[in-house]
């Protein structure tokens, strides 16, 4: 099972909105499985398909925390169910060694197609919710530098080097 080549900011396939999934196959088990192997050997927490140059609306997601089984979001849709906010810091395997602050919602509805083609209805807080909604971020072409505070945002333009 190969690991495959993270798209670092700002490749095009990263800026564009993926494509919903039709055929659950053999095909999409297949990336599915090599997006997990991708995500382990970098060590990181969740990874869109548009990462790996896929355009294709597909989200991996493990926080390797004892309470939380590995995840695979297809097609995902979320739902915002209170207003409240939490800022925390976060990383992105396509801005390598770039970190900073995020507001994002606490509390989510996430709706979405598990690999076999099911439907799924899951509430989500806290630190899965502010993966799932960074993920399907990248799924709509939005990066986290995006969702900073105009500051921030600045200070990443100003910082910004080449992620390589
Ligand atoms: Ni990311």
């Amino acid at each position: 099972m190969p690991v495959l080549k993270i798209y670092k900011y700002p490749a095009k396939v990263l800026r564009q909105k993926t494509v919903s999934v039709k055929k659950f196959d053999n095909e999409l088990k297949k990336l599915v499985k090599d997006m997990f192997e991708t995500m382990y050997n970098y060590k990181g927490i969740g990874l869109a398909a548009n990462q790996v140059g896929v355009s294709q609306s597909v989200v991996v997601v493990d926080l390797k925390d004892k309470n939380y089984e590995p995840m695979v979001l297809i097609n995902p849709k979320i739902k915002f169910l209170d207003k409240k906010k939490e800022v925390a810091e976060e990383g992105c395997l396509s801005f390598p060694g770039y970190y900073d602050k995020v507001s994002r919602n606490k509390k989510i509805e996430v709706e979405f197609y598990d690999v076999s083609g099911k439907k799924q209805k899951v509430v989500m807080t806290d630190l899965i919710a502010r993966v799932v909604q960074h993920e399907v971020d990248h799924l709509n072409g939005i990066v986290f530098v995006q969702r900073m505070t105009f500051i921030r945002m600045l200070k990443f333009l100003v910082h910004k080097k080449k992620f390589e």
